[in-house]
């Protein structure tokens, strides 16, 4: 069988990011960026091996890990693997909104290439028309101060890894229904918006990133259902507060979770 996608060429994504950098970025990141044909899992390889602003992507993956010690469903499909590593200072308040940044990343870097009707699940899940197009996993390593930020996005999901999955999943080329795209492309613009919103991170304020939320935000005052010790809970949406927790409103009031499996009580009306 011949393969859909041509491998992901590293110099050609490295030359296209430096220039990026230099044109965009205040600092510059000297990036490196590491492309295996094949890898146990890309966030594993660059908390050993990165460096501040360093990229690892990957064809197919062994051993992909996804939240809540799941694995991450990896063919060689064309599916997008990727890992970006940055350091924050330990004192930087926002940090526990980092993931939710990454998620605003990827939701921006999809409107770039032309797809519509995406937004993100909190925390940080990439939906389509209430299925899942992507994830993202947050590791942390050298006392919480370097990040690893490992997103997978489904490009083109064969039937036998759809079984695999727990999950309803959509793929990429699915949600841009027959529209054509360059894979390279779509990896070039992840890269370029986690490159903007790293160097942004540091200064940014509650408010603003409140604002970009909002837009990508597919929860939004809807109502949803999940387990929390043992205990059934149902509730409307509202808001995330400082430490990136779900407002749940509840009847006495809102609550504030920052962990949990949020299911949707109603699907979006298409
Ligand atoms: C989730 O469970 O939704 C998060 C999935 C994150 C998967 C990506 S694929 C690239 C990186 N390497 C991994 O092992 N996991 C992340």
């Amino acid at each position: 069988m011949t393969a859909k996608y041509d491998a992901l060429n590293a110099e050609r994504i490295s030359a296209a990011i430096q220039q990026f950098s230099k044109e965009n970025l205040q600092s510059p990141y000297t990036s490196k960026i590491s492309c295996f044909e094949t890898i146990d899992s890309t966030n594993t390889w660059l908390l050993k091996n990165g460096k501040h602003g360093d990229f690892c992507l990957s064809e197919t993956q062994t051993a992909g890990r996804g939240r809540r010690e799941n694995q991450w469903v990896s063919p060689q499909s064309g599916n997008i693997y990727l890992s970006f590593c940055c350091y924050f200072d330990s004192n930087i308040q926002q940090r526990s909104l980092l993931g939710l940044i990454a998620g605003i990343a990827v939701a921006e870097a999809l409107q770039d290439i032309g797809l519509t009707g995406h937004g993100l699940k909190w925390p940080n899940d990439i939906f389509w028309k209430d299925k899942k197009l992507g994830g993202i996993l947050i590791q942390t390593a050298e006392n919480y101060e370097k990040f690893v930020i490992g997103i997978g996005l489904n490009v083109s999901l064969p039937k036998e890894s759809r079984v695999k999955i727990t999950q309803q999943a959509v793929s990429l080329e699915e949600a841009l229904q027959a529209k054509a795209f360059d894979r390279e492309t779509v990896v070039i613009k992840l890269l370029q918006r986690l490159l903007l919103h790293a160097e942004m991170f540091a200064d940014l304020s509650f408010q603003a990133f409140t604002q970009s939320w909002q837009r990508w935000d597919i929860l939004h005052h809807r109502e949803v259902g999940f387990q929390h010790q043992n205990q059934e809970i149902t509730g409307r949406v509202d808001g995330i507060d400082e430490h990136g927790r779900i407002g749940i409103l509840l009847e006495s009031g809102i609550e504030y979770f920052s962990a949990a499996d949020i299911k949707l009580k109603k699907p979006t009306q298409t």
